[in-house]
């Protein structure tokens, strides 16, 4: 262990004579597959952070410490502009981090993560977008919709409407949450799969919901032998796009077969995929160290 001064706390600090892996609001197993690292858990919400424009500190509760790689596996919570300020620090450093810090940025909001698709050529719902609430009464899809606020995910701040009654309503709730609000079409959907691609590696999964969100009160979901070829494709040419190392990629299989990509998740949750899609993303971290 060698001894530095830390200008973030002002306190002296100790280094990890191994390299150390900030794991950003991860799950608690990832020591076990970094085993020759070691591990430093972290929660975006309080975490502290600071670089001399070459190395990076986190500081919480537990302590200061200095890392070397970043595992950014941070999920369904509300996204603060200051957060972006923390992948700019990473970018900045070029600390090696999955996803890179450019792709997180890429896909920090929903709306710059549907441009981005847009760009690499996903086939995409029309949207109506709006910013404001006099601009959400001129809002008028056609029924039924999908109402979604701002960027969120697991399935909050999204809501179905099937009649002028719950449109005008959702109108108003939207109302009080000062962001932006997008309308869709509801597809009548055969299946909806997610696709998780990890380097080159592509998995597939079925999902069913007990409502009509797949993601949540899930009820059934299957690992597909195949991934359509259509689908394996879409997956290829966000990865690429990105420059992402992993992907989720969420799409809708309407009734005449069509496939309409949802969103592309860049820190997708693995349950229900192999167990050794975890190591494949412990892996691909330890190349960039390497
Ligand atoms: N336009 C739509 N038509 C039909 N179903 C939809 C539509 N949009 C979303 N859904 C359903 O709701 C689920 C969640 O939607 P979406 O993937 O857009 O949001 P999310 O909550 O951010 O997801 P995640 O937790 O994967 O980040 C989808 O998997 C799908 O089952
Ligand atoms: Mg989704």
């Amino acid at each position: 262990m060698s001894s530095q001064w830390d200008a973030a706390s002002a306190k002296i600090v100790h280094a990890n004579s191994k390299a150390t892996i900030a794991v950003v609001n991860g799950e608690p197993r990832w020591d076990e597959l970094f085993s020759r690292y070691t591990v430093r858990y972290c929660q975006l919400q309080t975490a502290q952070w600071y670089s001399d424009g070459k190395e990076v500190w986190v500081t919480d509760r537990t302590g200061t410490t200095r890392i070397d790689a970043i595992l950014w596996r941070v999920g369904a919570i509300r996204l603060l502009p200051l957060y972006r300020s923390v992948l700019e620090i990473i970018r900045f450093t070029g600390l090696p981090s999955v996803n890179p810090a450019e792709t997180l940025l890429r896909c920090f909001d929903r709306l710059s993560m549907y441009n981005e698709m847009k760009i690499a050529g996903l086939p995409l719902l029309p949207q109506q977008i709006a910013i404001g609430h006099r601009s959400v009464e001129k809002m008028n899809p056609n029924l039924p919709c999908v109402i979604k606020v701002g960027n969120f995910h697991a399935g909050y701040g999204k809501a179905r409407a099937t009649s002028e009654e719950m449109l005008a309503d959702l109108r108003d709730l939207v109302f009080a949450a000062d962001d932006y609000v997008t309308a869709e079409p509801f597809v009548t959907y055969r299946s909806d799969i997610r696709c998780l691609a990890i380097g080159s590696k592509i998995w597939a999964m079925k999902r069913k919901g007990a409502a009509w969100k797949a993601n949540t009160q899930t009820v059934e979901a299957t690992l597909l032998d195949q991934i359509p070829d259509a689908l394996g494709d879409y997956t290829t040419a966000a990865m690429r796009h990105l420059r992402a190392d992993i992907v989720g990629l969420d799409f809708l299989e309407d009734e005449e077969g069509k496939y309409w990509l949802l969103e592309c998740n860049d820190t997708p949750g693995l349950s229900g995929f192999p167990e050794d899609t975890a190591q494949s993303v412990a892996d691909c971290l330890k190349r960039k160290m390497s």
